[in-house]
């Protein structure tokens, strides 16, 4: 009976997968691992084909006694590092290498233990400026009145800044965890835009910013959930007014259809005069913690997590956030809903 060619078989696997022969030489590669390797392994000695030491030494280990094994192996793709498992076997006459694709688990994982970093960092910081605020007032401003004062105005700056702090965390775990919910309540985008401008219109003032809203006659209704669409809207205009220049403008159309999500929808713009964003920082934005200006930042008391949260939210409504600046020029963030999401 007439078995299937190894050829045969690694091409029906689902990952990177080859042969090597008693020889050392491989024998055969499939579609996925020509992907990681490039072309023309086949013939060739493995050892000079594969050349990372801790898989070059499984194969070896494995080709002395039989047993399988499991090693790290690195690649490179298109410019991103990739990070596969290699499961080494002996298969018959041959020796079977499969490839899993890692890399997302570890970026998750990565990604995890920075998260816990920049977390402890943050609050630390404060922790650290109340304790020797406390260390000062029970020691050499013991009897000073008008020192006092002065450091608990500082403490409570700094035990606000650690609410604030853990306000937003817990706001960006409940928004990641009801992502996949789709929103099914309607609400009036217009009046929640008209709501966050009259909040957030003292401390425009106060700065000499001037916001500008054209609100729209009729309702402008839409499938949302109203507090988190309150989140995007104040944070935006908030950001707008803390980070740009003298006028804050909010624009609300609804379109019969957005191209970039392919229905109607309503599009809100936020505009500012400000020093604007460099364009290598356009990107990250929305990554937690991430600030242009971390000193700026901190100085008007930004944790670094509200374009976080906001993105999460317009991505749970289906919508898109995108933004455009240019140094010197100002900087407009639009967020994208569609009107059923
Ligand atoms: N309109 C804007 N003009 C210039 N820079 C901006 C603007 N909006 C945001 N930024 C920059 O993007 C960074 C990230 O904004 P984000 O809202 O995520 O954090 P934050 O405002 O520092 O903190 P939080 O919103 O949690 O109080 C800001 O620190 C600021 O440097
Ligand atoms: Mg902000």
């Amino acid at each position: 009976m007439d078995g299937p060619r190894p050829q045969e078989l690694l091409d029906a696997l689902a990952v990177p997968a080859l042969l090597i022969g008693r020889d050392h030489r491989i024998v055969a590669v499939n579609a996925g691992a020509t992907e990681v390797f490039g072309r023309g392994l086949v013939g060739r000695h493995f050892v000079l084909a594969l050349r990372q030491p801790a898989l070059v030494e499984a194969i070896e280990r494995t080709h002395g006694d039989g047993q399988p094994r499991d090693a790290r192996f690195l690649a490179r793709k298109d410019r991103t590092d990739l990070t596969f498992g290699a499961h080494v076997a002996a298969a018959g006459r041959w020796m079977l290498v499969s490839f899993e694709d890692r890399s997302a688990a570890e970026e998750a994982d990565q990604m995890r233990r920075d998260f816990v970093a920049n977390v402890s960092h943050e609050l630390k910081t404060p922790l650290t400026a109340i304790l020797g605020f406390i260390e000062t007032l029970r020691g050499p401003a013991r009897a000073d009145a008008a020192a006092r004062e002065r450091f608990l105005t500082v403490m409570e700056r700094e035990a606000q800044r650690m609410n604030r702090l853990v306000t937003d965390l817990l706001s960006l775990s409940r928004v990641e965890a009801n992502e996949r919910m789709r929103p099914t309540e309607e609400v009036d985008i217009a009046l929640i835009v008209a709501s966050c401008v009259t909040t957030l219109s003292g401390s425009a003032t106060s700065r000499g910013v001037a916001l500008v809203y054209d609100r729209p006659a009729a309702p402008v209704l839409l499938k949302g959930d109203g507090d988190q669409l309150r989140q995007v809207v104040g944070n935006l205009i908030e950001n707008a007014v803390k980070y740009g220049g003298t006028r804050v403008e909010i624009r609300l159309t609804e379109r019969l259809s957005v191209p970039e999500l392919h229905r109607a929808g309503v599009v809100l713009d936020v505009i500012d005069n400000g020093p604007g964003i460099d364009e290598r920082h356009l990107s990250r934005l929305t990554e937690r913690f991430y600030r242009v200006d971390g000193h700026r930042s901190r100085e008007v008391g930004g944790t670094g997590l509200g374009l976080a949260i906001v993105k999460h939210i317009v991505s749970r409504h289906r919508g898109r956030l995108l933004v455009a600046s240019r140094r010197g020029a100002g900087t407009v963030f639009t967020a994208l809903l569609p009107r059923e999401p």
